[in-house]
């Protein structure tokens, strides 16, 4: 069974600016293809559909991510010239995958967008699994699914979410848990 892989994906426009956006592909064997499915609209959708290549990164640090969803990363994080696409690798990274779009299925709102690894290249090792990482992608994703959530159901989720982040995070997680907490309350209870 293939399996989702959360991380960040650099694309490229026509003119070549840059969009960096967490996106969840489904790999397929030891990351030979990928299946992106980037909604529509958004950057990614756009820029992978006109020049069809980026880079799929997988990260151990959630601080990107959260800041992306926040809409707080004032500055893109460096990077380096991808060694096969016309793409960008963040300097910060365990592995990164260059993949070449094959095929674009635009028929429903979440695209479906088949893609051929090209290039594969690693940075550092995994940090390991840590619970309060883990909680800030769900805390994350939940903070880009507002519009389809009922507050009791966001504030249970963190609830749930919030020991893992006290127990097993460091200064920085817990502040960025603070954030998205803030961001939902924020979205759900404009009052607030
Ligand atoms: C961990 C994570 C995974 C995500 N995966 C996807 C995805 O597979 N497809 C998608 O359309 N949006 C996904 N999102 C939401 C997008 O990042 C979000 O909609 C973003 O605004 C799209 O950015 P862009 O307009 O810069 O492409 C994900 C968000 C998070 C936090």
């Amino acid at each position: 069974m293939p399996m989702i892989a959360e991380g960040l994906v650099t694309s490229v426009d026509a003119e070549g600016r840059i969009n960096l956006a967490p996106m969840g592909p489904i790999v397929f064997g030891d990351f030979e293809s990928l299946l992106l499915r980037p909604f529509q609209p958004s950057a990614t959708f756009s820029n992978l559909s006109q020049t069809r290549h980026g880079v799929f990164h997988v990260v151990d640090q959630v601080d990107v991510i959260v800041r992306i969803v926040l809409g707080t990363l004032t500055t893109l994080p460096e990077m380096e010239p991808a060694h096969v696409v016309p793409g960008h690798v963040l300097k910060d990274c365990c592995r990164w995958f260059e993949f070449q779009v094959e095929s674009v299925d635009a028929t429903e709102a979440r695209s479906q967008m088949a893609a051929r690894i090209v290039h594969r290249g690693e940075r550092r090792p995994f940090f390991g699994f840590n619970r309060a990482r883990h909680a800030l992608l769900e805390a994350a994703i939940i903070a880009t699914r507002t519009h389809l959530m009922e507050w009791p159901d966001i504030s249970s989720a963190f609830q749930f979410l919030e020991p893992a982040v006290k127990k097993t995070g460091g200064q920085t997680e817990l502040d960025l848990f603070q954030l998205l907490y803030n961001f939902v309350q924020k979205r759900k209870n404009p009052d607030v």
